[in-house]
């Protein structure tokens, strides 16, 4: 039940990385075009915040197998907890294959089907990357599709984990780790909301106005 940031933006991941429950962040070519950084800077400096204990997924942008595997070792070599993003393509699936053999992580992303996740699990990947809030874009059922393929792979014995990423609220936060999701990858104003419920704070200013009169009554 790992909580990962969905974003390249060193504020946003130096405060969630002091929260103490922060497992990883996951980056696509998109969210690190946002920081308008040479992608490379932008990576060593994630790398640097976040430490040796949690997880930076990092896409590869070719297209083809060989070069994918060439950029993934030289990603994989930036820091030792990278985890090689690979898009659900028959290239992509090839090039998890001969990674599983060298030993560098994968995560297949760009997930919309359970059958894509049954090839990105026998090519080896480590985690399979379902995109819910696409899927729920276009009144399909995210979390269903996390739901079985959490099934599929309990009954196969698959080690392979789900990371769900797309994600766009706390209801959806709530819904997929209650469906049995591994990781779910979150924008920070997902998390952040996660902390909140009103009856915590108004709770607390109570028992805080409640000792404050205490010690004017001492
Ligand atoms: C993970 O990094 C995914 O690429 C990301 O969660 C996609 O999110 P979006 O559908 O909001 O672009």
């Amino acid at each position: 039940m790992r909580i990962f940031l969905d974003t390249a933006n060193s504020d946003e991941i130096r405060t969630a990385v002091a929260s103490g429950v922060l497992g990883g962040v996951t980056t696509n070519p998109s969210i690190l075009a946002r920081e308008n950084q040479p992608f490379a800077d932008s990576l060593q400096h994630i790398a640097h915040i976040i430490g040796d204990n949690r997880e930076m997924l990092v896409e590869v942008l070719a297209t083809e197998t060989d070069d994918m595997v060439r950029e993934a070792r030289e990603l994989s070599a930036l820091t030792n907890n990278v985890i090689i993003k690979i898009p659900m393509t028959p290239a992509g699936i090839a090039a998890a294959a001969i990674l599983k053999t060298e030993g560098i992580k994968t995560a297949v992303t760009l997930i919309f089907s359970a059958n894509q996740a049954v090839l990105a699990a026998n090519a080896g990947a480590t985690y399979v990357a379902p995109f819910v809030g696409r899927l729920d874009d276009i009144t399909s059922d995210g979390v269903g599709l996390v739901e079985h393929i959490r099934h599929m792979f309990d009954i196969q014995g698959v080690d392979t984990q789900i990371l769900a990423a797309s994600v766009r609220s706390p209801q959806s936060v709530h819904d997929l780790f209650s469906v049995g999701c591994h990781v779910i990858t979150m924008p920070a104003s997902v998390f952040h909301a996660m902390y909140t419920h009103p009856l915590t704070t108004s709770g607390l200013e109570k028992f805080l106005s409640d000792a404050q009169n205490e010690l004017v009554i001492a």
